[in-house]
């Protein structure tokens, strides 16, 4: 199970001494929520923020965009050295232009979809891409409580990608209010990335709180 500290709910005047803490705890992936008060109510951070993480930490910078119309900023994420972008099925029209820019920067390309959308919305695109990202809560916040019946959809896309080896290597990640007591469902399920904010964030013990997602 890879483990992605989502770092939205960090104290951002130590931002920089939080990364190094998960880093130092073995980490490979860290989380990135960008957040347009648009496409949903809640405002994060862009690329000047990223800019300056790729700066301090050589992880793998998994951005996960909850922006309105992404393809219009989408260089803009490429240039601040992402290496993930995932962008949200329901956040615009032109999701085959914006593979084809991904794939063309070289960087890897996720697609995530909320609660109230069915994973078979984004069938058509499964075998262009690196990553679905399923929504276990309203994207927006931290804090929220998990969803455990976003699990029949990791289900779904893991007996999909079983069933079509030649064409599908998406990785399968879930965010959204994930913790100790139902990890080992999520593992079950079929998830191979997991995020998690609050949960190692508000612990006292990063260390113990992000072994304990490690399955
Ligand atoms: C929510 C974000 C998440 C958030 C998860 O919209 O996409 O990445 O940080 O936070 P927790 O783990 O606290 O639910
Ligand atoms: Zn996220």
């Amino acid at each position: 199970m890879i483990v992605a500290p989502s770092i939205l709910s960090v104290d951002f005047s130590r931002l920089g001494d939080e990364i190094k803490a998960v880093e130092d705890c073995g980490v490979k992936w860290l989380h990135l929520d960008v957040m347009d008060g648009h496409f949903v109510p809640n405002l994060t951070y862009g690329r000047p923020v990223i800019k300056n993480i790729r700066l301090l930490s050589s992880l793998l910078l998994d951005v996960h965009l909850m922006i309105s119309e992404p393809e219009k900023l989408l260089q803009d994420f490429l240039d601040a050295g992402a290496d993930l972008i995932t962008i949200h099925y329901e956040a615009t029209q032109k999701i085959a232009d914006i593979i084809g820019i991904i794939q063309k920067s070289g960087k890897k390309i996720g697609i995530s979809i909320k609660p109230n959308t069915p994973v078979e919305s984004i069938k058509n695109f499964l075998d262009k891409i690196d990553l679905v990202l399923i929504m276990s809560v309203e994207p927006g916040w931290g804090g929220q409580k998990f969803m455990p019946e976003m699990l029949e959809k990791v289900k779904k896309l893991k007996s999909w990608r079983e069933n079509n080896p030649e064409n599908y290597h998406y990785l399968i990640e879930i965010d959204g209010g994930i913790n100790d007591k139902n990890i080992l469902d999520v593992k079950n399920s079929g998830v191979d990335v997991v995020v998690a904010g609050s949960y190692i964030f508000k612990s006292d013990n990063y260390k113990k709180a992000i072994s304990s997602l490690h399955l």
